[in-house]
């Protein structure tokens, strides 16, 4: 029996997998990683507690699937996105890693947007100067820690530093190096016109490969700390957001995944590369060679649930801890018993500021339509249609942009509930299924290992073979005609309140 690793170097933490030749999970590790968060908007990682988790979450699950290491095939990296790791000359790290989802450089997007020009930026790079991809980050480092930016060798994003530590070598991958802004999406090569234009050395970014290539093979010191066999090869791998959609199966024209964690991301497969003009939604290369997807981000999506939950839903925890259930199982009963469009009241899932379609830091969360007749169920039923009405503004720039979709995969928090798959499927006004697959991106790079080392030809392959249906939820045509009345308010909400939510950034940066 051959087998497959995939390791995914998330933001809450390392997830190490191994599966076998039919697909199935053998072995599941995760370990936290900590979070530092010394200014307000910042966030960081050390890249040292990547590393030694990686080392540990390999050895345990090794050991816990009780296998010989020498059966080991391949092994593919997933990780976080668009997060910067800096080293020397020496290939020490210079600092810690700057997050994707740290928004300390507003100021440099704008530089960047005012020396590149918006034109550039899509006929370039395809995509906006945004605060939480690489380039941004890699000036703020020129702006505020020059003695570090000058001692500056590589950039790599974090499954590439661990790719280092495994293997020696330096390679990055066309799905992440597509969100470094650094990187022609179109043509799969960096971007030499966008490294001059803001004054980047161009042999700080490493070779980039496609996802499937084997660019790699564990060293013999590292096959003495981790259990594996020296020489296992080690395939290129790709963005967190690119193996999930593989370990989906969102590897064809006409699918698209609607994914809900703390953050909601709507990812569409795409043959040919299309470019959004207003750069509202990103153009990214997929880890399907020659493949590329088009993807919206909601950035406080479940998170705006939990919020809900930790702010007003004391009485849903207290209750789903006698009863020894999840407190959301209790808050979507309550919620299924509001109705369809919440008796008018709409919710904005602004909390965190928006990226799609909206590219606001100062956007809020705002509940719209509030009346005396309005009780939890109804706030809690708002929230999960403002999230999905969120998501679907994404769902409608991909289909002006020529996409033509026809299913919705649905991962994470909102595919669980059977009630928010019925009003994902209502408000999308297209069928929701749900996969076989539940270790998300890990299972996405161990697919990829399978394809790199010869198991498979095609991605599309595997996932035939791997990835199965289990649920299908349909739209219900008059559910989804109220919504799409309710869809038009939510729309309409935001230009007009706008004006207000600068007033009060502006107001709160003055008086804290
Ligand atoms: C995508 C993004 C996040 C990270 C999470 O653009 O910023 O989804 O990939 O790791």
């Amino acid at each position: 029996m051959r087998y497959f690793i995939g390791i995914d170097v998330g933001t809450s933490g390392i997830k190490s997998i191994i599966i076998d030749e039919h697909g199935e999970l053998i072995a599941r590790v995760f370990k936290d990683i900590p979070l530092y968060t010394p200014h307000p908007n910042w966030a960081e990682q050390d890249p040292q507690d990547w590393w030694q988790a990686t080392i540990t979450t390999i050895r345990e699950a090794i050991s816990s699937a009780d296998i010989d290491a020498a059966s080991v095939a391949g092994i593919g990296l997933s990780g976080q996105m668009h997060s910067s790791v800096m080293l020397d000359e020496n290939n020490e790290v210079l600092r810690p890693s700057i997050l994707w989802c740290d928004t300390r450089t507003s100021e440099q997007c704008r530089w960047i947007t005012e020396t590149v020009g918006e034109e550039n930026l899509v006929n370039w790079v395809s995509n906006p100067a945004l605060e939480g991809f690489t380039a941004p980050k890699i000036i703020w480092v020129r702006d505020h820690e020059p003695e570090i930016y000058d001692k500056i060798n590589h950039v790599v994003l974090p499954k590439d530093y661990i790719r280092y530590k495994m293997t020696d070598e330096y390679a990055m991958e066309v799905s992440d190096a597509a969100g470094t802004l650094l990187f022609d999406v179109q043509r799969r090569q960096w971007s030499h016109e966008m490294m001059d234009a803001i004054g980047l050395p161009k042999d700080v970014m490493p070779a980039v490969f496609e996802s499937i290539d084997i660019c790699g093979a564990i060293t013999k010191s590292v096959a003495e700390v981790t259990g594996l066999k020296a020489g296992t090869p080690v395939v290129a791998g790709g963005a967190d957001n690119t193996c999930g959609a593989v370990g989906t199966g969102i590897v064809r024209p006409g699918r698209a995944l609607a994914s809900l964690g703390t953050s909601g991301v709507v990812f569409a497969h795409m043959d040919e590369v299309h470019v959004d003009p207003d750069l509202r939604v990103h153009s990214f290369c997929h880890s399907i060679p020659h493949k590329w997807y088009l993807m919206g981000v909601v950035l406080f999506a479940g998170g705006s649930l939990q919020w809900l939950r930790n702010t007003v839903g004391e009485i849903e925890v207290s209750a789903a801890h006698m009863m020894d259930i999840d407190p959301y199982e209790l808050m979507t009963r309550q919620a299924s018993r509001a109705p369809i469009g919440s008796e008018g009241l709409v919710f904005l899932p602004y909390l965190m500021g928006e990226r799609t379609p909206h590219k606001d830091a100062n956007a809020k969360g705002a509940f719209i339509g509030l009346s005396a007749r309005h009780d939890r169920t109804h706030l809690i039923r708002s929230v999960m249609e403002g999230i999905t009405f969120a998501m679907r503004d994404s769902i409608e720039i991909m289909r002006d942009l020529g996409l033509s979709l026809s299913e919705i995969r649905a991962t994470g928090g909102g595919a669980r509930s059977d009630l928010w798959r019925q009003i994902q499927a209502d408000i999308y006004g297209m069928e929701v299924v749900t996969v076989n697959a539940e270790e998300g991106p890990a299972f996405g790079a161990a697919i990829l290992a399978a394809v790199g080392t010869g198991m498979f030809n095609q991605v599309e392959e595997a996932t035939d073979e791997w990835v199965k249906i289990v649920t299908r939820t349909e739209p219900d045509a008059k559910a989804s005609e109220q919504y799409d009345e309710y869809y038009q308010v939510f729309r309409d909400l935001y230009p007009v309140l706008k004006p207000g939510f600068d007033r009060l950034s502006g107001l709160v940066k003055k008086h804290t």
